[in-house]
């Protein structure tokens, strides 16, 4: 069991290597560098650029290992899962202070981070116990019929810094618990978190070589290299959270090989305002969902859309608790949001700046990146060292605007006037996207139309659009995903194929659909008597 001694010591520099076959791997790649967002200074880890050929060893020497852990019984398999919950649970505060280290998440939230692939781990352990096929009534006398789950074979898994631990355990653990083998690329944006959870899997005792694990960053890079795989025969599946970008190029990768990858991508999140709404309560979750996490979830909210009864209400409240959010050090209890993850997050939110003033829309809060010299009230952090941004609320937004279109990860909001459901209905569906949605009502009515008629995968009434729970389906519609789901039993199709067997105990050769018994049938009638003449 896991000492104390063992865990990692925080604050030091953590030098990662690549795991794969089972030991740990030197890497040619030229070593990258992962620093605190709430403070550059803090190098957190160092981790390998990994580099094509050892992209490919991993997943060919994943393949034996994938086999031997599909013959494992599934109740065996899953109980590396309860260990592995036993141990997030032990180290869940080590855990989530390291999450808030390495992408800045404000502590609580780190926790619940951490939280979700303990649930996670906890739900497959039980489902080791489950994994059903069915028994199926043959056609035919002294004949069985049943289904079966059998795993994929070797799984690439690709995931997003935003949530480090949360989203790669949506992955690992299901297709661990079906009998797959897995090479998991983390973000850069993680790679400590990474090493941790691989780590964890370790300490539970994952046979060698079922999980791997490679550095590096997405594009042109070790990401890319683990998508060639697929070409070149030693992957069975990709499963893959980012953009709507790179999931459209890893379908087509997977589309001529046949596969079917699982794709979370991105999320432009209609969050509804009706004028019968308790204005309190929507606006608590429109602050939450929209800044919450510095608006950095596929799930955040882009386009809050109000009725225009309500909307003076709600612009005054809006602007006043989001002026009153406390932006600051992860580690501080009492902040509302830390950092953005990286650069590239934060060029985009002050690209989205111009992109919505030249459109015409209108700054009621100027979010900006927070400078040294010019912090707001109450911030916590160093501005001179850290990627803060104050919060941002466009108002007279229309849904032709880009603002109102893109996804914009970073704390920002846009106001949309509309007048009634209908209204609201054009413009929650006015976007290509549909991950999540909210609705905010008293009207049963409303409720249930919504319900019905958004196209979104995901659908909160009377709650904010983030914080699915981690044992109901989660994914999206359109260029949201490709309708694969992740959690709960509906991910175990993503992760297994279902085989179909047939038993004949007759001893003599029974055809279906032929050998069935007819006497049931009745005389057939002469068509051609009861067939008007032809004239
Ligand atoms: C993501 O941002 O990729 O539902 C996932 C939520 C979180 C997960 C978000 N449980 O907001």
């Amino acid at each position: 069991m896991q000492t104390r001694e063992q865990a990692v010591p925080f604050p030091h520099t953590l030098l990662l290597g690549n795991f794969y076959a089972g030991k740990a791997q030197a890497s040619r790649g030229a070593p990258l560098e992962r620093r605190n967002p709430a403070d550059s200074r803090d190098l957190v880890s160092l981790a390998p650029q990994s580099t094509a050929e050892e992209v490919r060893a991993a997943c060919e020497a994943a393949r034996p290992p994938a086999k031997a852990w599909a013959s494992t019984p599934a109740p065996e398999r899953a109980e590396v899962l309860g260990r592995l919950a036993f141990l997030l649970t032990q180290d869940k505060q080590s855990l989530a202070r390291f999450v808030a280290r390495e992408v800045g998440k404000p502590l609580r939230e780190a926790r619940g981070s951490v939280q979700e692939a303990i649930d996670t781990a906890v739900f497959f352990q039980s489902e080791g116990r489950r994994l059903y096929g069915q028994t199926v009534p043959s056609e035919l006398r002294d004949k069985e019929l049943f289904t079966y789950r059998r795993p994929l074979g070797v799984v690439g898994v690709i995931t997003a810094g935003n949530f480090p631990l949360a989203v790669p355990s949506w992955k690992i653990i299901p297709a661990l618990l079906c009998g797959n083998a897995v090479v998991w690329k983390p973000s850069d944006d993680a790679p400590g978190t990474a090493w941790l959870f691989f780590r964890a899997f370790q300490r539970a005792g994952l046979p060698p070589g079922v999980l791997s694990v490679v550095f590096g960053s997405g594009k042109d890079q070790a990401g890319q290299f683990l998508v060639d795989q697929v070409d070149l025969g030693n992957l069975n599946k990709i499963s893959f959270t980012g953009s709507t970008r790179v999931g459209r190029h890893i379908g087509e990768v997977c589309g001529r090989n046949l596969q079917q990858p699982s794709l979370e991508l991105g999320g432009k999140n209609p969050l509804v305002i009706l004028a019968d709404a308790d204005l309190d309560l929507a606006v608590d979750g429109a602050l939450w969902s929209a800044f919450g996490t510095a608006g950095q979830r596929c799930t955040s909210a882009g386009n809050l859309i109000v009725d225009r009864r309500v909307l003076p209400l709600v612009r005054e409240k809006l602007v006043r608790r989001a002026r009153a959010l406390k932006i600051g050090e992860p580690s501080n209890p009492a902040v509302d949001y830390g950092p953005l993850i990286n650069q590239r997050f934060m060029d985009a939110f002050l690209l989205q700046r111009e992109t919505g003033i030249d459109e015409g829309a209108e700054l009621l809060l100027d979010g900006r990146r927070i400078l040294p010299g010019a912090e707001p009230e109450g911030f916590s952090g160093d501005a001179s060292h850290g990627l803060y941004a104050t919060p941002r609320i466009f108002d007279r937004v229309k849904m032709s605007m880009r603002i109102a279109q893109e996804e914009c990860f970073g704390p920002t909001i846009n106001l949309l006037e509309v007048d009634g459901f209908d209204e609201a209905m054009t413009a929650a569906n006015g976007t290509p996207y549909g991950l999540s949605s909210a609705i905010y009502t008293r009207d049963a009515r409303a409720m249930l139309r919504f319900k019905e008629e958004i196209g979104a995968g995901m659908t909160s009434i009377n709650n904010g659009t983030t914080g699915a729970e981690a044992h109901l389906p989660f994914g999206g519609n359109g260029w949201s995903g490709n309708g694969t789901r992740e959690s709960g039993i509906w991910v175990l199709d993503a992760y297994t194929r279902w085989q179909a067997v047939n038993v004949d105990h007759s001893g003599k050769l029974q055809k279906a659909q032929i050998d069935i018994s007819e006497h049931a049938l009745p005389e057939s009638e002469d068509l051609e008597a009861i067939l008007p003449p032809v004239r």
